[in-house]
């Protein structure tokens, strides 16, 4: 239990995350409405999109657009993924204020995801980084199957570690650690952390933890007695089963939040306006599919 001074910081990476996941293309408008909603909760960083390939993730190949349209408040940097110099070009030439390399710590999943092993994934990270700092930009870093991996099965705490420590060491200012299916326990968490925290400060770490199973914020509970602060979670539950928001996927931003609110955290959310958001996507976006 908090004292009441913790602030906890929740990246909102619904839009991405969550929307990534849906099979039937989402209309660019609706995406900005969300976006625009979601700037207006209390929300230090909000994650809208990812400048991947369009033949891999179809639903974001609208990223420039959402940029271009949603309306920017000052208090909120907007982020996106980019896996690689095209997409760093691409993300600036759209006024992107942060970016995301995403890595991992499984071989096979590297490989199904951005196409590449987890080295040259590193080498093609280097000159993102290198970019981003230049522009002023900062560089955030996920790495990916920190409690299992689909075609792997378990992955060493090790293996993550090893991962992490590159990434901050090139210049990411923080890494989240993906349970990328939703296979991670307290325990698993734990023993991760435990090998994570060796090398890497808890403040540059962040929990990115999908619902898969339903324990997510037991997981949380785990990671916040390590002294982690910042969480990823998406609106709505977002992710994971397409059509359903609510339904498990990505760690859904409110009960989050009312769980720290709960326990004396403070997240700076506004309940009623992050409601509002999750009434606009279960009333449209989630209807339309
Ligand atoms: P590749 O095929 O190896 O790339 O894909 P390439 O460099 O050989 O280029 C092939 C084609 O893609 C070319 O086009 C390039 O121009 C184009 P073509 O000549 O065939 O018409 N291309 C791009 N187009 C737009 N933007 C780009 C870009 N790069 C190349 N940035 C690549 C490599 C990484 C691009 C590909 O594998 C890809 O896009 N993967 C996307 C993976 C993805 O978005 N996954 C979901 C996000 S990760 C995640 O969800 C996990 C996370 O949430 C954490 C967790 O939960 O664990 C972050
Ligand atoms: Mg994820």
């Amino acid at each position: 239990m908090s004292n009441g001074s913790t602030k906890i910081r929740i990246y909102e990476v619904g839009p991405r995350d969550g929307l990534q996941n849906e099979k039937e293309l989402i209309a660019t408008k609706q995406k900005v409405e969300l976006v625009n909603l979601l700037s207006d909760v209390g929300f230090e960083k909000i994650e809208v999109t990812s400048f991947v390939s369009p033949k891999w993730v179809p639903q974001m190949a609208d990223a420039t657009e959402v940029l271009s349209a949603i309306n920017r408040n000052a208090n909120v940097t907007y982020a996106a993924l980019t896996p690689n110099m095209k997409g760093f070009e691409k993300a600036i030439e759209a006024n992107v204020e942060e970016v995301a390399i995403f890595g991992s710590a499984s071989e096979t999943f590297s490989q199904k995801n951005i196409n590449c092993s987890i080295k040259e994934s590193l080498d093609r990270f280097l000159p993102v980084v290198k970019a981003g700092l230049a522009a002023n930009v900062p560089v955030r870093a996920y790495v990916s199957c920190v409690a299992g991996c689909p075609y792997e099965g378990d992955i060493s705490p090790d293996a993550v570690k090893l991962v992490a420590e590159q990434l901050l060491e090139m210049g990411c200012y923080e890494v989240s650690l993906g349970d990328t299916i939703g296979k991670g326990t307290p325990e698993l968490i734990s023993k991760m952390l435990e090998a994570v925290l060796k090398t890497v400060p808890d403040s540059q770490l962040a929990g990115h933890y999908h619902d898969t199973n339903g324990r997510a914020l037991d997981n949380v509970q785990a990671s916040l007695e390590y002294g982690v602060t910042t969480y990823d979670s998406a609106v709505g539950g977002l992710g994971g089963c397409p059509y359903a928001p609510g339904a498990k996927g990505n760690l859904s931003t409110k009960p989050l939040a009312e769980m720290l609110h709960a326990e004396g955290y403070s997240t700076g959310l506004d309940m009623k306006k992050l409601q509002k958001a999750e009434d606009y996507l279960a009333q449209n976006i989630a209807n339309n599919n």
